[in-house]
């Protein structure tokens, strides 16, 4: 295999805080390694339009503790087109760019997969709110969207308890219900649910009517996105069971926001071995925290691995719930 000379890095999908920190990361670590270091602009879009910029220690400066991503990000479904692929990696070609540090979630890392088919050695990195990647125990981006959905929830609190009401809080997710947990948890909520507790509005009755018979001033129920219409469910619960309701969607708020310290720290972590991967002649990886380790894992192994940090707490937690 050919030595490489010259990296790029680029962020793709949702972003997530703590990608600035990963940028800084892979271009720092590059530079002090040898490599002329490039950002690709907008994710995949700004690869296949050739929005290929050089990067220098200066330009990353005074990002780590920058929320969002200064390379920008998109989302492009075209991408999967094998020759739209084969286009973002002609751009790199043309530039000499011989291998690419993609940081995003797994829409990201298929990307990357079809651009080592190309030809372009590729390391991924876990950079999503959603903790939805099997292959790292936590994602650079959920600590920090966990952080601020336990501020909104204390904040609600204080309200529901001055007015006696119940809290339905709606976390992002997509399909995971790790925000949920970790937030509910930490908020101190009285019932979480998630596609992997399943939903049961009879268990939501049942405890407020309970709590409304024991008198309580407050109840807070946290609900991943897409399991059911929070805004209908809280007037539903008010009708039936009398206790007052209102629900809050959290939404992109949780995106956005100074990364955490252990956020940046991650993020730098994963940055420097992705670049230390590429200097071992590997790719077609992506870069996970496994027992506190930085580790690199085979992409297609990654996609086939399952998610269980928090899944054990569902059964428990929907028990409780009704007793
Ligand atoms: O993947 C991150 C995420 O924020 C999900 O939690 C959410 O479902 C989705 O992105 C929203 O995407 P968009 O910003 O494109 O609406």
């Amino acid at each position: 295999m050919s030595e490489i000379h010259k990296i790029a890095v680029l962020t793709s999908g949702g972003d997530a805080p703590g990608m600035n920190a990963a940028i800084r990361a892979v271009v720092r670590a590059g530079i002090n390694n040898g490599f002329e270091v490039f950002g690709v602009y907008n994710g995949y879009l700004g690869l296949v339009e050739g929005d290929i910029r050089p990067l220098n220690r200066g330009s990353v400066t005074n990002i780590i503790n920058r929320g969002g991503t200064i390379l920008g990000t998109a989302r492009l479904p075209e991408f999967q087109d094998m020759e739209v692929t084969k286009k973002g990696a002609d751009n790199l070609k043309a530039l000499g760019i011989d291998a690419l540090v993609v940081i995003g979630g797994d829409g990201t890392y298929h990307g990357a997969l079809r651009l080592t088919k190309c030809g372009i050695r590729c390391v991924g990195l876990p950079g999503t709110i959603d903790n939805d990647i099997a292959c790292t125990e936590i994602t650079i981006g959920f600590d920090t969207a966990v952080n601020t959905a336990v501020e909104c929830i204390d904040k609600l609190r204080d309200t529901s308890n001055s007015h006696q009401r119940c809290s339905i809080i709606e976390v992002m997710g997509r399909n995971c219900g790790d925000i949920a947990y970790a937030a509910g948890i930490a908020g101190g909520c009285d019932l979480i649910i998630t596609s992997e507790t399943g939903y049961d509005e009879k268990v939501v009755m049942d405890l407020v009517s309970k709590a409304k018979r024991q008198k309580r001033r407050h109840i807070l129920i946290v609900f991943t996105e897409h399991i059911t219409d929070v805004s209908a469910l809280a007037q539903k619960i008010k009708e039936q069971t009398g206790f007052d309701s209102r629900a809050t969607v959290l939404g992109h708020i949780q995106r956005g926001g100074i990364p955490t310290p252990f956020d940046r720290i991650l993020a730098t972590r994963l940055g420097v071995k992705a670049v230390h991967e590429l200097m071992a002649g590997n790719s077609g990886v992506v870069i996970g925290l496994q027992h506190n380790e930085a580790v690199a894992i085979p992409i297609e192994e990654a996609f086939k691995m399952e998610k269980n940090i928090f899944r054990k707490y569902a059964v428990e937690i929907n028990t409780n719930a009704s007793k």
